[in-house]
């Protein structure tokens, strides 16, 4: 048995807890051991939550609890974090955290601290895309020529939304929020902060730089008024917040801003919460990754994607080859019956 502490039993902490109650017997079989989420740290035990794990409001009591196997970091901000973050790594636990925030200032101060300790993000960029994944080893034969992705999906849920039903922006953003889409405080995606520190990590992964967002182009979506709207349905464009980082000779250019895209372009058909990724390798060429960029399950999916891989890691199991040992009791479909 593996037992977590979940440090933040909100939209993200929450999914964590019942995936990896709902999907039990297909999760213990991929890590080789059952992942046990044991404790969540909330702020407020007072609200209600439907969730089945035990909660504190003693952040101490999940991280001096010697029992505990791995930290999950969920409760979002910046300096708080880092301090959880720490802790647990001087003590020698494994971290997993999805907060793209806390990675944009200090990921290689942490990934120095924990050294050969498993401390890893796939969740904070593009949510259930494994994107971080891609680039770390699905590229890395490539020299990264660019990428250019649609990186908030709050964003690009309200620009669909404002675009194709004529939705105003207030009533959209509160939405948003509803569906669990938006940062604790919005601005950070309106703003195009959160695309900003999911570039910064990408493009830390991808071209070794250690930006900051002060030192890059930032705009967000809030001057995006209905002039733009109806030209940009006059004339059969989509308006998409672009994060991009492109390598011009021996620099990076990293910028964050909307962009007027002709309808015909693959990226501008990413539509909704969904996230779209392009990124040109040298030897590859263009690769493109898409998928559900926010939301809890979606985003519990990476976060769960990382304890399965430190757990096979830590149980010295290969990554190809382990022990499938799932019964689904699935059978073919015969040909015959396939409804095409
Ligand atoms: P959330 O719904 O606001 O949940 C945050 C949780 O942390 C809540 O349970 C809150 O407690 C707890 N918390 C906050 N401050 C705390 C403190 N000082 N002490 C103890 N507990 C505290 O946020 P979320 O949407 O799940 O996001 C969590 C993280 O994942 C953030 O870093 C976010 O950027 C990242 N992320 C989110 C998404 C998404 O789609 N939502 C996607 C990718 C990454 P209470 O419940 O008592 O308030
Ligand atoms: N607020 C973020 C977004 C959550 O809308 O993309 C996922 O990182």
């Amino acid at each position: 048995m593996l037992k977590i502490a979940i440090i933040g039993v909100g939209t993200v902490g929450a999914s964590v807890a019942n995936i990896l109650k709902d999907n039990k017997d297909i999760i213990t079989s991929r890590a080789g051991v059952e992942i046990v989420p044991t404790i969540g740290v909330v702020n407020d035990l007072s609200k209600k939550r439907d969730v089945s794990i035990e909660l504190t409001d003693d952040l101490d009591k999940a991280l001096n609890d010697d029992s505990i196997d791995i930290i999950v970091e969920l409760m979002g901000g910046v300096e708080r974090p880092y301090e959880i973050i720490k802790r647990a790594l001087s003590k020698g636990k494994p971290v997993v955290t999805a907060n793209k925030a806390l990675l944009a200032y200090h990921r290689y101060d942490l990934e120095k601290l924990a050294g050969d300790i498993p401390f890893e993000y796939e969740a904070a960029v593009a949510g259930g895309i494994p994107i971080i994944n891609a680039l770390r080893d699905g590229l890395s034969a490539n020299n990264i020529e660019s990428i250019r992705g649609i990186l908030n999906g709050t964003c690009n849920y309200m620009l669909t939304r404002m675009i194709n039903d004529g939705i105003d922006y207030e009533s959209i953003l509160k939405e948003a929020q509803e569906l669990g889409y938006a940062e604790a405080d919005p601005t950070f995606d309106v703003g195009g902060f959160d695309a900003a520190h999911k570039l910064l990590i990408l493009a830390s992964i991808a071209y070794d730089v250690d930006a900051k967002p002060e030192d890059i182009l930032i705009e967000g979506i809030q001057n995006i008024d209905t002039p733009d709207i109806d030209f940009a349905n006059e004339f059969n464009y989509s308006i998409k917040l672009l994060a991009i980082a492109k390598r011009v000779g021996k620099q990076i250019e990293l910028r964050v801003h909307p962009v007027f895209i002709p309808k015909t372009e693959m990226i501008a058909k990413v539509d909704g919460v969904m996230n779209g990724i392009s990124v040109i390798g040298d030897k590859v060429g263009e690769t493109m990754y898409y998928g559900p960029g926010a939301g809890g399950n979606a985003t519990a999916s990476a976060v769960i994607a990382n304890i399965v891989d430190i757990a096979r890691r830590g149980k010295g199991a290969p990554m190809l080859g382990f022990e499938f040992d799932y019964k689904a009791n699935l059978t073919i479909m015969p040909k015959d019956e396939i409804e095409t």
